[in-house]
């Protein structure tokens, strides 16, 4: 059989040799609490690599010291993160996948010491901080701090950057009528409310000219909230300004049940993609070949992307390709056994 799955897909000059994304994982495991990259993530990234995957995603990496979500977080605030991930990069690409990385800010969910920031001074639940809300002067310096970011991502050999707008982080809390209740031009309407992302998205666009995603939260679950069909206007805007795929995932901006099942954002991910006509990566439980077959087959979401199938089962692609009854090129040096 003809794969969807393990087909090439091709953005802006980078080729991914399958769809299979390394959803963004945070390791938690900077144990020096100074966002370096330590031999955990070699080892945690670099197997994956080995096991075929098309495309790894570096796990949300933090702009700002004050912007990650626990102390242990990767970082890329300083020219000093450059190096680990520079030869994360090398060995990556040496096993033929090609690399992103996913620039982040917590906003009002970070547990680092200090004052947090956020659009408004509103704490995620009673267990956690209230934030300070932040000044425009904070909003450039943080929209500065995502162009640093980039400009370290390309020099440390990154081939796709995603931003972070999901899961109730900064961007995100910008983005959502739950979050901000600003009543200057960064609040209120739809659009002051894309300006920090728009403003972001402009600036990091003026220093890479790399493919560019965004990750969203497609879905607040709260009456009050957003829906995909909210985010299908947001997208239609970032295609506008040049970004390639939105990743959709949904949830986290305010605390909320949601209803999990098999490819349960994938829904979302096709209102966006037909909505905006913009790529979108779909994410959510999404653990069988055939299942992702179906996504891509259907014109649901152009990749997709694992996360907690792949902490299970590292060549993941491998299992993938027999259940589509599809070979894959092994590893050389595991050719005897694949
Ligand atoms: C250990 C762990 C860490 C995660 N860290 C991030 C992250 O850094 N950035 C992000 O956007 N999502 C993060 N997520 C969410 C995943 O990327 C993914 O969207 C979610 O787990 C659903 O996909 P799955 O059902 O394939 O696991 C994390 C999930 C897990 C399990």
């Amino acid at each position: 059989m003809k794969s969807a799955l393990f087909s090439s897909y091709t953005v802006k000059g980078v080729t991914l040799k399958n769809r299979i994304v390394m959803s963004p994982m945070c390791m938690y495991s900077s144990h020096n609490e100074d966002g370096q990259v330590e031999d955990w993530h070699m080892t945690h990234y670099v197997s994956r690599a080995v096991g075929q995957v098309g495309l790894i995603m570096v796990e949300a990496t933090a702009v700002q010291p004050q912007g990650r979500i626990s102390a242990q977080d990767l970082g890329i605030w300083s020219d000093e993160h450059v190096a680990g991930f520079k030869e994360l990069n090398r060995q990556l690409k040496a096993h033929g996948s090609a690399t992103a990385i996913q620039l982040a800010h917590a906003g009002r969910k970070a547990t680092v010491e200090g004052d947090i920031y956020a659009p408004s001074a509103l704490a995620f639940n009673d267990k956690m901080k209230t934030p300070v809300a932040m000044t425009q002067e904070d909003i450039k310096e943080t929209v500065e701090a995502f162009v640093a970011g980039a400009i370290r991502a390309k020099e440390a050999g990154f081939d796709i950057i995603e931003l972070h707008g999901a899961h109730g982080y900064l961007i995100n809390e910008f983005l959502s009528p739950l979050t901000n209740k600003r009543e200057d031009a960064y609040g209120g309407s739809t659009e002051n409310r894309y300006r920090f992302l728009r403003e972001i998205i402009e600036a990091v666009k003026a220093v890479w000219s790399g493919p560019l995603f965004v990750r969203v939260s497609a879905n607040d679950y709260h009456p009050e909230g957003l829906n995909a069909e909210d985010y299908v206007t947001y997208a239609a805007w970032m295609k506008e300004q040049g970004v390639d795929l939105v990743d959709v995932s949904s949830g986290a901006v305010v605390p909320a049940p949601i209803d999990v099942y098999p490819g349960y954002q994938v829904g979302f991910a096709e209102t966006i993609k037909s909505g905006a006509g913009i790529d979108t990566g779909a994410v959510g439980l999404i653990t069988s070949g055939l299942q992702a077959e179906e996504i891509l087959r259907n014109g649901r979401a152009d990749l997709i992307f694992v996360a907690r199938e792949l902490l299970r089962d590292p060549y993941w692609p491998r299992t993938a390709a027999k259940e589509l009854g599809v070979e894959i090129e092994a590893p050389k040096q595991y050719e005897r056994g694949w």
